[in-house]
């Protein structure tokens, strides 16, 4: 697979200038190698979203609930975690303190999770409970930073992911009145429409206005407060898209994961995190053909793993993650290199204080899970 990389940025992560000369071939050689080395204290995590070439070494590969689980129960003491930064971070607090967390690239964000920061958080909270006198509990989206996660442990909500959404949204609207969902409007819509409750009872809190663009009347008002973050990738998939494929082909199936927008969703056929997608496909008798609504890497492992079913993506354009697609073998090898030396980078830390509430909110979320 093409590795595009500069060369300053090379020299950073992998500071012997005779190892930016390898090729690529040697790269993945000495991934494996020292993979094998490192055996016994060593455990690659991968989410579906990662290239090929950095998922075919991943002991564990599965969705944000999955690899939350998974890491909970790790007896290795170095983790690799092939992702994004929340993801890392979730691991971080979930595993015990004798593990070494690291993500081969510290770029390697979200750029959903960036849309929410701890300040604007508090602030749309101070609006928000002023403006009501009905109880709001919190429910963030797994992907946002740990002080976001820490902000709803505080605050008695939970945490969810694309899989349990459900349950979750279910269980705070059974505790309270209102609900704040942040910080993807989309997964919020969609699974509180599914649980009956209507468009017009839903509001979006945006930070980039005065007290989010809302009133307080209209905050009384709305059963759910929606923040107005978004996936970057997902937003590239449009009704036409679906319009498009049918009118192709009747046959096709769409499947897409949640956080696209709902006039997508709802005009899919299913809907679904990262694993619900792969498992249907996997299960689905040989023949069927599928439109998928979710990143390129997993769509085009899919398409090459089931070649007895048609599996297209859903949009003509290519929806890279490209903040996942920053984790590349080179940095992997980089990582493993420094473990090998006893000096591990890219070591993924959250503090005490921050982790103390993020884990109350998570271990709400894995009892509901
Ligand atoms: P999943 O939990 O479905 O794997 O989704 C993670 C994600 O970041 C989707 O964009
Ligand atoms: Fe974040 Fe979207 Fe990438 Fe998922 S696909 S990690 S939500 S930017």
């Amino acid at each position: 697979m093409l590795d595009l990389y500069d060369k300053k940025e090379l020299k950073a992560h992998l500071p012997e200038i005779d190892e930016s000369e390898l090729s690529e071939t040697e790269v993945l050689e000495q991934c494996l190698k020292l993979k094998e080395e490192l055996k016994d204290e060593l455990v690659i995590l991968g989410h579906h979203y990662q290239q090929d070439d950095v998922i075919s070494f991943a002991d564990i590969t599965g969705d944000s609930l999955q690899l939350a689980q998974k890491a909970k129960s790790l007896d290795k003491k170095y983790v690799i975690f092939c992702g994004v930064h929340f993801m890392a971070e979730t691991a971080d607090m979930v595993t015990t303190e004798d593990k070494v967390v690291i993500l081969p690239d510290m770029k390697a964000g979200c750029s959903m999770a960036d849309m929410a920061n701890r300040r604007e958080i508090d602030k749309s909270w101070e609006f928000l409970t002023k403006s009501t006198d009905k109880k709001i509990v919190p429910i963030t989206y797994i992907n946002c930073t740990a002080a976001l996660k820490s902000f709803v442990g505080e605050n008695d909500g939970s945490i969810c992911t694309s899989s349990n959404a459900k349950g979750v949204i279910s269980w705070a609207l059974e505790k309270g009145e209102k609900l704040l969902f942040f910080p993807d409007q989309h997964l919020g819509r969609n699974t509180c429409f599914e649980l009956g409750i209507q468009l017009d009872e839903m509001v979006v809190y945006d930070p980039r206005k005065l007290n989010g663009g809302l009133t307080p009347e209209a905050v009384d008002k709305a059963k759910v407060i929606l923040w107005y973050g978004y996936c970057s990738v997902h937003q590239g998939f449009k009704k036409e898209h679906i319009d498009l494929i049918k009118k192709k082909d009747p046959e096709m199936t769409v499947i897409v994961h949640p956080e696209c927008s709902y006039d997508v969703w709802k005009n899919a056929d299913m809907a679904g995190s990262t694993s619900f997608i792969c498992n249907t496909i996997d299960q689905a008798p040989s023949g069927s053909k599928f439109a998928v609504g979710t990143e390129i890497n997993l769509v085009n492992r899919l398409n090459s793993k089931y070649e007895d079913k048609e599996i297209v993506s859903l949009s003509p354009y290519q929806c890279l993650c490209t903040t996942m697609y920053r984790v590349r073998p080179r940095w992997l090898l980089a990582s493993l290199k420094a473990i090998k030396n006893k000096q591990p980078i890219n070591v993924i830390k959250v503090d005490d204080h921050t982790k103390k509430f993020a884990m109350k909110a998570l271990d709400q979320m894995f009892k509901i899970s």
